[in-house]
């Protein structure tokens, strides 16, 4: 296969990216997006600050392009993100209580029920947890407990029942106390039937990023029964150290059966929310850097 998608479709995967509406009519944009890759999540405008700025009042106008934009052209979607600290419209931060708990389910039902069908995965929580593996003192977790999660998953569940519901995170990029943290509630999950199908993994790194355990973490995830995803990646640097960790973590997924794709976080270094760094696979005038053709031939 030569490109992305068809790469990662032979072994039944999909090959993605994050997208904002305003360029998909962008020629170059356009153009290489629509080549290259079989799976598109949105960078910003599925998030809760976007898609419910006041209470009750629902905005899909800019997720809905990119919906429609993705089904015309047999792509799949990722949903990111129901419930997540950050991005939390003005409204949302001033609540406490069952007032914050009713704003968060009406929410997951507003937002999961609206694309129900639509989604191939949603990011239901993003980023609860912190590098120790205690959770992350955000809003949601100071006012609601530590059930929030569950909650979250389980009206998640009831909105979109075909979608794959998904825990997602950064800084679980090998097995380390974050990480451990997350099995650990995935495990629980697990065994008390609360419904979660899937863990994310952004992958935010650096061409020197320790992925001496990546794969090994992927899979132990996979054991518990649940499908891995690699959801957000991007990896800074440029050349040879840059493609070969590329590779890595391509090959990393690869080598697990339950790994259902890879998401990068964007394609061209012209826009990419690290700024100047250049962490993607097309450079700022879209031509394929060595990083692509290292995970091209890695898929
Ligand atoms: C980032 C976007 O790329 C930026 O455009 C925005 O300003 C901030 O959010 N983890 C996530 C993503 O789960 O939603 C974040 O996206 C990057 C880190």
């Amino acid at each position: 296969a030569d490109t992305l998608g068809a790469a990662a479709a032979e072994s039944g995967r999909y090959y993605g990216t994050a997208v904002v509406p305003e360029l998909l009519d962008d020629s170059a944009y356009g153009s290489t997006l629509n080549r290259e890759f079989n799976s598109v999540v949105a960078e910003n405008v599925m998030k809760w600050d976007a898609t419910e700025p006041n209470r009750g009042q629902f905005n899909f106008s800019g997720g809905d392009r990119i919906v429609e934009h993705a089904r015309s052209r047999g792509m799949s979607v990722r949903g990111h993100t129901l419930v997540w600290h950050a991005q939390q419209p003005g409204w949302v931060q001033g609540l406490t209580g069952d007032s914050l708990r009713q704003a968060m389910l009406d929410h997951i039902s507003g937002v999961a029920g609206h694309y129900r069908g639509q989604i191939h995965s949603w990011d239901v929580v993003n980023e609860a947890f912190e590098w120790d593996g205690s959770r992350r003192q955000s809003n949601l977790q100071q006012q609601l407990g530590n059930g929030w999660i569950e909650e979250a998953f389980r009206a998640a569940d009831s909105a979109d029942p075909n979608a794959k519901l998904c825990y997602n995170d950064y800084g679980t990029d090998g097995i380390n106390a974050k990480s451990d943290a997350i099995y650990r509630m995935v495990q629980d999950f697990r065994s008390r039937g609360v419904p979660i199908d899937c863990v994310g993994f952004q992958s935010h790194l650096d061409s020197n990023s320790d992925l001496s355990t990546y794969r090994q973490n992927l899979q132990r995830f996979a054991d518990l029964g649940i499908d891995v995803q690699i959801t957000e990646l991007d990896i800074g640097g440029s050349g040879s150290a840059q493609a070969n960790a590329y590779r890595t973590v391509t090959q990393a997924c690869v080598a697990v059966s339950r790994c259902n794709g890879i998401t990068i976080w964007g394609f061209t270094d012209a826009h990419s929310w690290r700024g100047d760094d250049t962490p993607l696979l097309f450079d700022t005038n879209y031509n394929k850097k060595e990083a692509y053709y290292a995970v091209l031939d890695a898929l």
